[in-house]
């Protein structure tokens, strides 16, 4: 399969171009040929992104909008399977997970086309201020212009989605740049829309590297926002480019989890195997700090170690695999030295802590300290430490000490306890009884701190991809 961008409806997949391979992760099998997108490539996609947000997106009624967007969730669903095997392929995410992407997606898309139809403005009590008597005023809630979305390999379909679904909602056009290591997926969404009846040129697809496309994306004087989803060092730099646009940045995180001795132990240590290991912890939210109250330490470790030990690795295409490959060598090789340095400073390897190529079995780690990098930095990686507390004020303190705050978890039947902690947390959002690695789509999604800046969660995404606007009458008396 060779692909390109699809600018205006069209692919640019000329022999000329320069070329990518995008790789199976798990046996290095060819998945696509790129062939690579241009600066002039981009100053197309915006061009025709403007021209097409006066003449069509302006003007399109909700109505229209909607329907789009479910006629899209219709077709991804009658497609599911498909999707689902290209996410696995491309991605190397074990199909049960490639599929349970693939349903959150539908969602998205439903969530979007409703809320399409329910974008809703203000009336302002004028006369609230002296003088204001016999004044009338409305704010409206209006689209952008061209959203810039810039996606991430580790949910290819969901994560676009969460960017190009409300961006449409709300009666945008998009210049959407994919990770370059999962564009294949990206490419048959765009494909998606078209079906569904979305006027050619309003997504614009970029099928290119950061440098190529991505950069001048952000500092794209006709480009009104940029919605990044990455790391934190290419969040940084989008931050000090953008200029006046507004931004999205959904970062990483060191997501801290903590079980408190009234917690249910085998419940708890079931959920976080899901917490720390799918997808091979390559999820932003995954459960990379478990704390684990004194009292029952020693049992919630065994019982961890034990159901960690039985997970499944192997080929992301086999029903039955638990933990496939991470997305290339370099990310398992990066992650397993992270171990290592870790084991020099005296950490313990519970289970695991070997890599095979792209594959790094799920590791636990005891004896972990604020110095090393699997507790100071996001490992994205199926790397989870779990350190004893005593005090609710000690845990609170470890759990905060962080650059990051994107989501937690508490473990604990005193709701009065979980209520106390959740507030005390320094993140965007806690989840009680629930791991930090569970997201629904509806529900607001963004760090404070260094995990980010804004909010998706498809009606917190469209309240950023509108702007207020006032209008003000003056009544005759
Ligand atoms: C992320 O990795 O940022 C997204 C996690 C999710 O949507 O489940």
């Amino acid at each position: 399969m060779q692909i390109g961008s699809i600018i205006d409806g069209k692919e640019r997949k000329e022999e000329t171009r320069e070329s990518m391979m995008v790789m199976n992760p798990y046996n290095q099998e060819k998945v696509a040929e790129l062939k690579l997108a241009t600066k002039k490539d981009l100053d197309d996609a915006v061009d025709s992104c403007f021209n097409l947000f006066h003449s069509t997106m302006k003007v399109m009624p909700a109505h229209e909008r909607a329907a789009i967007l479910q006629k899209t969730a219709d077709l991804l669903e009658e497609k599911k399977e498909d999707f689902a095997l290209t996410i696995c392929k491309e991605a190397g995410k074990p199909i049960t997970g490639s599929r349970g992407e693939v349903e959150r997606s539908v969602q998205v898309l439903r969530f979007a086309a409703e809320l399409a139809k329910n974008i809703t403005g203000e009336v302002i009590p004028m006369d609230a201020a002296i003088g204001g008597e016999n004044r009338l005023g409305l704010i409206k809630r209006i689209p952008l212009g061209i959203v810039g979305a810039i996606t991430p390999f580790n949910f290819p379909l969901n994560l676009s989605l969460h960017k190009l679904a409300p961006a449409i909602a709300a009666g945008n056009t998009v210049v959407f740049k994919p990770a370059e290591k999962t564009p294949v997926t990206a490419y048959k969404l765009v494909q998606l829309f078209q079906e569904a009846g979305l006027p050619d040129g309003i997504i614009n697809l970029l099928i290119g590297t950061g440098k190529d496309v991505g950069e001048p994306l952000v500092t794209h004087e006709k480009v009104h926002k940029i919605s990044f989803t990455g790391s934190l060092k290419v969040g940084k730099s989008i931050a000090e480019t953008a200029g006046f646009k507004k931004v999205t940045l959904e970062l990483g995180s060191n997501s801290p989890n903590i079980l408190f001795n009234d917690a249910d132990i085998d419940y708890a240590a079931k959920s976080l195997v899901k917490g720390a290991f799918a997808f091979s912890g390559q999820v932003c939210i995954s459960a990379q700090r478990v704390y684990v109250q004194k009292d029952i330490y020693d049992t919630f470790l065994e019982t961890y170690i034990n159901q960690t030990k039985a997970l499944k690795i192997g080929d992301p295409l086999d029903e039955k695999t638990n933990i496939g490959p991470m997305i290339n060598e370099e990310a398992a090789k990066r992650a397993k030295q992270w171990i290592d340095d870790a084991v020099e400073k005296g950490a313990k390897i519970e289970t695991g802590g070997e890599q095979n190529g792209t594959v790094l079995s799920p590791t636990i780690m005891t004896n972990v300290d604020e110095n090393m990098k699997v507790i100071a930095e996001e490992v994205f990686a199926p790397i989870v430490s779990v350190i004893p507390f005593e005090t609710e004020e000690e845990v609170v303190g470890y759990s905060n000490d962080s650059i990051y705050g994107l989501q937690a978890g508490v473990f604990t039947k005193n709701i009065d306890r979980a209520l106390r902690v959740a507030d005390k947390l320094e993140m965007g959002g806690v989840w009680i009884n629930e791991i930090s690695t569970y997201r629904q789509d509806n529900h607001p999604y963004g760090g404070v701190k260094q995990s980010g800046v804004g909010k998706e969660g498809v009606k917190y995404a469209i309240e950023d991809m509108t702007e207020m606007k006032f209008i003000g009458v003056k009544l005759e008396k």
